[in-house]
């Protein structure tokens, strides 16, 4: 009886004596690459504000692209905020919210656009599911149907870091950590521009921006120019363990989506930090 009591109380860890702190202590357990929980998952990021807000004229066709991708792919689609977002971080910044609250405000926002971009496709047995489902129940959803929608943003709530006052963990960001997370097989992130430029294509020196085809995380964080992405994006691809690359295509163009999913190079791809398996 006392012998079953010590052995309990002495289970034999490789890391029972050890500092989490310590990365050389840590790393021969912890350094391994983790197991990737739903490889066939393709991660597909709608923009809000480049898609969702332009309204009928761009969300039809993409649904309609969407729905002609079920049965070859089985998808979590992750919807942007959008421009009710730039209001509420307007109204919230004016009346002195921390980030920690605006931040599940926008998720919110995201989550509206994810709850009119499922009910176009609830006839394909499509729904809308929270981040708890997302967290713990994704892969009995796909089972029962080939896609399901959900909130793009991370949800830190109150735990966004206070780096800035508008979260720097948006939609762009959380699409990322999910899809590395589990492992997914592809992230495809969804604008109103073909790709990435060297500047911003719709700003004021838009004439000379010039289309990157092909870039990396790495050279992205030397430059602190405009992106179509979330900046905190750059920062979390850099420390990925499943994602190689993601791709930015144009959704106002028909068939990007459907030749980026089929693994073809139609707008620009950014390579992660993740080392190839
Ligand atoms: N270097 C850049 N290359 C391409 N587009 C850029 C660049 N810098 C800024 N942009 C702008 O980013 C816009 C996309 O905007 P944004 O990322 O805010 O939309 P979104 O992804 O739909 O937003 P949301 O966060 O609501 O999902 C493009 O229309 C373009 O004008
Ligand atoms: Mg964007």
């Amino acid at each position: 009886m006392s012998d079953t009591a010590n052995d309990i109380k002495h289970v034999a860890s490789p890391l029972a004596r050890q500092t989490l702190l310590d990365r050389d202590l840590t790393r021969p357990v912890a350094g391994r690459r983790p197991i990737r929980l739903l490889p066939w998952l393709q991660v597909v990021k709608i923009g809000g504000r480049s898609i969702m807000d332009r309204g009928a004229d761009a969300i039809i066709p993409i649904v309609e692209e969407l729905r002609k991708l079920l049965p070859e792919h089985r998808m979590l689609i992750l919807t942007g905020a959008g421009v009710r977002a730039r209001h509420l971080y307007g109204v919230g910044l004016d009346l002195g919210l921390p980030v920690g609250s605006l931040a599940p405000l926008a998720a919110s926002e995201a989550g509206q656009n994810g709850h009119i971009l499922a009910s176009l496709l609830a006839p394909e047995g499509v729904s809308y599911v929270e981040h708890p489902t997302i967290a713990s129940q994704l892969s009995i959803h796909l089972s029962a149907a080939r896609a399901v929608v959900g909130s793009a943003f991370p949800p830190y709530h109150h735990h966004e870091f206070p780096t800035s006052r508008i979260p720097p963990h948006r939609a762009d960001t959380g699409a990322f950590l999910v899809a590395d997370a589990l492992g997914a097989a592809g992230l495809t992130i969804v604008e109103d521009v073909d790709g990435l430029y060297t500047a911003d294509p719709n700003g004021p020196d838009g004439d000379k921006a010039q289309l990157l085809r092909e870039t990396s995380a790495a050279d992205l964080a030397k430059s602190d120019g405009t992106l179509p992405f979330d900046r905190a994006l750059v920062e979390v691809m850099a420390t990925a363990r499943h994602l190689e690359h993601v791709q930015i295509v144009n959704g106002l163009v028909p068939g990007r989506l459907t030749a980026a999913l089929r693994g073809e190079h139609v707008g620009t791809i950014i390579h992660t930090g993740a080392a190839s398996a």
